[in-house]
């Protein structure tokens, strides 16, 4: 059944706007007036509201659980992705790996080699499992390593679909036969993304623009097509909070529209938006 929309007034968007940007960080344009009126239509009906106003207010009362709080969120997000999408950093991402196989790669607990990747803002899961698809396709030692992506992002709904590792057939469009192989085809229309890649990838909620419970060190951190919803004060915030999780020399992989700022010292630039980080001298013997 179709969902009529529900009228927006200026000032209500104004409202929707500062919440999101006061709960997310996101500062949403002008442009996106018809996406918010037509996702949270949906949210408001389900909820038997009638008006913008109404919602925001029962959002803002004791009567909102956290699921009607997140369901806002999960709205407002927009989760755009791909496999394999900006291929430029998967090949760099694999001459770097092959340089931490060559040299002597951190050690765990267990005595194994250690490989510790990040992909903030994971969206419903490409990305971390293109990360973990192109390094075990080229690098099968890998699977002996402790070698694990912590995948993350603040729309709950987008992990759910993440983590089940399904995505339709169609989503090998423009991939080659090699990077194809790695999936699995069970016939029905799906790929299916294999087991050891799905327990190498662990999918948790978390907001960049809250305080992290993460230590790191990663040696890699995939940040892409994320900081470009966040204006410039919060983007040189998270840039800067990235860069004390990276490893010495670990490397931020930014998206094509996204850059950390031309004087930042935290960060050399290093290819098409990609940046090595420049660790403070003292910090370089304890990861
Ligand atoms: C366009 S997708 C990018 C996905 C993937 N990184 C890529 O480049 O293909 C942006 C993602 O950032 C997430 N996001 C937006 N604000 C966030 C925040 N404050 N904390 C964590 N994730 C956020 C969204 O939920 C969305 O899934």
């Amino acid at each position: 059944m179709e969902i009529k929309d529900i009228e927006l007034s200026e000032k209500e968007f104004s409202m929707v706007k500062e919440r999101i940007f006061e709960v997310a960080g996101i500062s949403l344009s002008d442009a996106k007036r018809t996406l918010v009126i037509s996702r949270l239509s949906k949210v408001i009906k389900n909820l038997s509201i009638n008006s913008f106003l109404d919602y925001l207010d029962f959002l803002k009362s004791s009567k909102a659980s956290k699921k009607d709080a997140q369901d806002f969120v999960n709205a407002l997000t927009t989760n755009l992705t791909r496999f394999y999408r900006e291929d430029h950093h998967f090949d760099h991402l694999e001459n770097y790996i092959k340089q931490i196989i060559g040299t002597k790669p951190r050690t765990s607990n267990n005595g194994k080699p250690r490989l510790r990747i990040w992909s903030a803002g994971c969206s419903s899961g490409q990305e971390p499992y293109t990360i973990a698809m192109c390094l075990y396709n080229k690098f099968p030692e890998l699977k002996r390593w402790d070698f694990k992506i912590l995948a993350s992002d603040i729309d709950t709904e987008v992990l759910k679909k993440a983590a089940g590792g399904i995505y339709p057939e169609t989503e090998l469009a423009g991939l080659s036969a090699n990077r194809a192989k790695m999936f699995e085809r069970p016939g029905n229309g799906t790929i299916v993304i294999p087991k050891y890649i799905r327990e190498t990838v662990i999918f948790k909620p978390l907001n960049l623009f809250h305080k992290w419970p993460i230590k790191g060190p990663f040696d890699a951190i995939f940040c892409r097509n994320v900081a470009i919803y966040f204006d410039k004060p919060i983007q040189n915030q998270l840039f800067s909070q990235l860069s004390e999780v990276l490893a010495p020399d670990g490397f931020m992989y930014i998206g094509h529209s996204e850059n950390v700022g031309r004087n930042n010292p935290q960060f050399s630039l290093s290819g098409k938006t990609l940046y090595q980080y420049n660790a403070p001298q003292n910090s370089r013997a304890v990861a």
